[in-house]
């Protein structure tokens, strides 16, 4: 099956903590006869995500919103990942019914679990030919471009700094060898609809990244050379936009292209971010983990690739079942996809579940502060995003709490990799379930949108 025959199929809806394991010491002996050991900062995630961290990516899944009370779902959502993607949640016909009348309830509970786990967002997808509701269906000209841009103006408004990405616009060209627009109602409305649509996103929510995303771009090909080509005119008129997601839904029909890392990479030399944004590939045993596999090194290799996202988290969850494309079985068992992908992320080699031999620092680090923090800041008229980074003392950390300090009318609005207490004044970060044990040296990164000025001081770190 084709590709697109795959996306017509789902088009159609027929739907009814991890820990940083660490490692080793080396005894080195000195000229005078001395021993000393000296613990090294090597580690590796035992989850993807923590895998991914250390690698400064991220590790996301899709989410439905009605699997959110499956404790199998969410047990294995919650210790393996750092990013979600609504599946369908924030999609035009769930968020806008009827027009004007808009309904977050689903995505909501999504965006509302993620920040509840110090989880990160993709929004997907603002403006697409598919799954919308049927009164969008029938609008054409300035009656459906003027709906559109409302819908991107309430929908990212409604969510403004609560996303790190945003599909803006999603498969929006033609496959096959034309390197056309795809047909449809909202490209009727003009060529420049995209460029609208990423503009008005921008106005209302300046703190997200904006993306293209498709599908088949994954290699190059006429269709992802086309996109290639609006992405270089976007950014030599200055249209506004900071990633491109490559959905990487593979089979047989469709295998992972061997010019992959080579079409994210020149993407990437645009001067943007790219991102996996869907991934799935269907089969089993050692020919899909390996394809896996690949798929995650060619992002590693690729300095701007900031993630990777599967489309859904069991074989039973995805929108193509019978494919078997995921990460974990219908049980929630990791299959071999997984643990390739795990390496992958960790260069080749999984750390040992089991506590590594007496090496490993004390359980029970002395009290005292010792940690440090960094801020970095990302700022834009009347907001910001802060990145701090914690840096574990000689004795390492089994947890850790940054303490920020906002000025007067500066607020917190949506933190990721960290818990907040309070949102204005002083404001502390205590780190979450996945990111508080770290070994000596070793650090970690976690992050908040705000309202208003940045702060300006070093936050101040304290490690229990
Ligand atoms: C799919 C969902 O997984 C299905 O539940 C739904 O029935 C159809 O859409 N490309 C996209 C995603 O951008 O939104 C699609 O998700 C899969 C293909």
């Amino acid at each position: 099956m084709s590709s697109s025959a795959l996306h017509d199929r789902g088009n159609a809806r027929v739907r009814t903590g991890r820990r940083a394991a660490l490692v080793s010491a080396a005894v080195g002996t000195v000229a005078a006869g001395m021993v000393l050991a000296l613990a090294t900062a090597a580690s590796a995630g035992t989850t993807l995500a923590t895998a991914a961290a250390e690698k400064s990516r991220y590790f996301g899944t899709a989410v439905a919103a009605n699997k959110l009370s499956d404790s199998t779902y969410v047990g294995i959502l919650n210790r393996e990942f750092d990013m979600v993607t609504p599946e369908n949640e924030m999609k035009w016909d769930a968020t806008e019914p009827s027009q004007g009348q808009f309904n977050y309830t689903n995505a909501d509970r999504i965006v509302g679990h993620a920040q509840t786990n110090g989880m990160r967002v993709r929004g997907h997808a603002l403006a697409w030919h598919s799954q919308q509701p049927g009164w969008a269906q029938n609008l054409s000209g300035s009656a459906l471009r003027a709906a559109m841009v409302n819908h991107v103006t309430q929908v990212a408004t409604h969510y403004r700094g609560k996303i790190h990405s945003w599909d803006v616009v999603n498969e929006a060209f033609a496959d096959g060898g034309s390197g056309a627009r795809r047909d449809s109602n909202l490209q009727r409305t003009g060529n420049d609809w995209i460029e609208v649509a990423f503009r008005t996103a921008r106005t209302a929510d300046p703190g997200a990244k904006l993306c293209y995303n498709d599908y088949n771009t994954d290699g190059q090909n006429a269709k992802s050379n086309a996109v290639y080509a609006m992405v270089s005119d976007f950014k030599a008129r200055g249209v506004p936009i900071d990633c491109v997601g490559f959905q990487s839904h593979f089979n047989s029909a469709s295998p992972v292209p061997a010019d992959y890392q080579a079409n994210l990479q020149r993407f990437a030399n645009l001067g943007l971010d790219v991102q996996i944004t869907e991934l799935d590939i269907e089969g089993s045993g050692t020919a899909q983990a390996n394809s896996f596999a690949s798929v995650t090194k060619a992002c590693l290799a690729v300095s701007r690739c900031t993630g990777i996202s599967v489309w859904g988290i069991r074989d039973t969850d995805s929108w193509r079942a019978s494919g078997t494309p995921l990460l974990f079985d219908g049980n929630g068992n990791k299959k071999a996809a997984y643990t390739a992908t795990l390496d992958a992320l960790n260069g080749g080699t999984t750390p040992p579940t089991s506590a590594p031999p007496t090496t490993a620092p004390p359980t029970t680090p002395p009290p005292g502060t010792g940690c440090t923090a960094s801020l970095s800041l990302q700022t834009w008229t009347g907001g910001f995003v802060a990145t701090v980074r914690v840096t574990a003392g000689s004795a390492g950390t089994n947890g850790w709490a940054a303490t920020v300090t906002l000025p007067a009318g500066t607020a917190v609005t949506n933190a990721w990799n960290a818990q907040n207490s309070g949102s204005t004044g002083t404001v502390r970060f205590g780190n979450v379930a996945y990111n508080g044990q770290l070994t000596a040296g070793q650090s970690t990164e976690f992050g908040f949108q705000g309202t208003g000025t940045p702060p300006s001081d070093t936050p101040s770190c304290t490690a229990s």
